[in-house]
């Protein structure tokens, strides 16, 4: 396949991630708070496993908090699927329409449609017409209006699902919340929005989260790939579970033995498990958001949030008259004016080179920002990533230990993880400080996995029926 299912490289002529030279003491001091030691990541790791049980266990998941989702997904590709299909993909703010031909060797194409925020906080019914009408015409400028092909459904948000093909929505995150969908079928609610279109049929045949979608497209490439992560608007992982121990997993054994489970661990931390290392600005973030009180895991890491979270830090140290000699800017001091992308541009500053942060800057209207500034808030910027990627690697680590498999590759979409220049190599470091020799693993970037991943899915459902 075209799209790639590959080690990402960093670039080592970059400022070092994390480095103190040159910041201020009193920066260091007050971001010390960010820094995840070991102990603190054993410490979220047992809590993880223990949240993990809770969740595959029938009679402790009504109450549990990461809700390990069975998805009825019980087998991985084997590289020799073949066949065109159509995947939709809903999870952040954009709607991408896929065809993929998974024979060819240009296999995808792809539509790219944003959702207006209107329609992201609005009727459920807006929603699905809008993503119908997205569909429709997608399909009649490829020609296919007339041979309706399989339609994976990548939907990355809570699905409880009963079926491959039946999803129902627990919660909205992120931006979401369109009412009338919380508890309602969304493969039947998108169903619903074509019979408006009565001349396009579409065959849904399976509704996935995004991290399967990864998970199931770096398979594809890789045999060892039993790990499927994201880390861009939102965050999520999922990995291939035995049947016997997802206790709400009724269906019969396929063959595989095994299912993949969404963890859907943003919601980690929801009961205050995680308050031993969330700090104020954390707070702050969760109580000015959508869903106050929920996520608490996703919104320490995610990219929907990573810019606020930095955002907060410099208002704070600016007010304590630490930086930009405690003279801020409108934009400072207002929210959400500084974007997760411009946290990974920070880094991306050349050693000796300060233009990017200093263009950063200058757009939050802090102008009189001196060299000295521009080093610590590219210091505050590494904490909060480097926070985000360590919690990360943590979790990973435990989804390694529940596979138990020596070898193994773990498939990995979202814009943090794709653009920030240093998330890769922060992951791949804390793993291996944190696992040692027990896995030899490989984190793979997959491009717009969680879309061709639907359309694999759809192509090994044709293939079993
Ligand atoms: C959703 C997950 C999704 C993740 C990444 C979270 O907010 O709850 O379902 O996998 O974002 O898109």
């Amino acid at each position: 396949m075209a799209r790639s299912c590959k080690s990402k490289v960093c670039n080592p002529a970059l400022w070092p991630s994390g480095s103190t030279e040159g910041v201020s003491p009193e920066i260091i001091e007050e971001c010390k708070e960010l820094v995840m030691t070991n102990d603190h990541l054993q410490t979220y790791m047992q809590l993880f496993r223990e949240n993990i049980n809770r969740g595959l266990g029938k009679a402790t998941n009504p109450n549990a908090i990461v809700k390990c989702f069975p998805t009825y997904v019980q087998d991985l590709p084997d590289g020799t699927e073949k066949g065109k299909f159509l995947a939709l993909d809903l999870g952040g703010s954009n709607i991408r329409v896929l065809m993929v031909d998974l024979g060819d060797p240009d296999p995808v194409h792809t539509k790219v449609y944003t959702i207006p925020k209107d329609i992201m906080q609005g009727t459920g019914e807006q929603l699905f017409d809008f993503i119908a009408d997205c569909l429709v015409t997608f399909i009649k400028s490829q020609g296919l209006a007339e041979a309706p092909l399989p339609l994976g459904f990548t939907f990355s948000f809570p699905l409880v699902q009963k079926g491959l093909k039946v999803g129902i929505l627990e919660r909205w995150t992120k931006d979401f919340t369109c009412s009338g969908v919380i508890g309602n079928n969304v493969v039947e609610m998108l169903q619903t929005a074509l019979q408006k279109h009565g001349d396009i049929k579409v065959d849904v045949s399976a509704v996935l989260n995004d991290t399967t979608g990864t998970l199931v497209a770096a398979a594809f490439k890789n045999p060892l790939a039993r790990i499927g992560l994201i880390v861009g608007t939102g965050t999520n992982g999922c990995y291939v579970e035995k049947q016997e121990n997802a206790e709400l997993f009724n269906e019969p054994d396929l063959g595989s033995g095994k299912v993949i489970i969404n963890l859907e661990w943003g919601a980690f931390g929801d009961d205050g498990a995680l308050d031993f290392v969330r700090v104020s600005y954390d707070e702050d973030v969760d109580a000015n958001s959508v869903n106050p009180g929920k996520q608490k895991h996703e919104k320490m890491i995610s990219g929907m949030y990573m810019g606020e979270l930095v955002r907060l830090a410099l208002e704070k140290f600016t007010k304590a008259g630490l930086m930009f000699e405690g003279l801020g800017s409108d934009a400072l001091y207002t929210r959400h004016t500084l974007e997760s992308s411009a946290v990974s541009d920070i880094e991306r500053d050349r050693m000796g080179d300060y233009s990017k942060v200093k263009k950063i800057c200058d757009s939050l209207g802090l102008t009189h920002a001196t060299l000295q500034d521009h080093t610590n808030v590219r210091y505050v910027a590494s904490c909060i990533t480097r926070r985000a990627a360590h919690l990360v690697s943590a979790g990973l680590v435990v989804l390694m230990e529940r596979v138990g498999e020596k070898q193994i590759a773990v498939g990995i979409d979202g814009t943090v993880y794709k653009f920030h220049p240093h998330f890769h190599n922060l992951m791949v470091e804390k793993i291996k400080e944190l696992v040692g020799d027990t896995y030899d693993f490989e984190l793979l970037l997959v491009e717009d996995g969680s879309g061709i991943g639907a359309a694999l899915v759809a192509a090994v459902t044709a293939k079993k029926r």
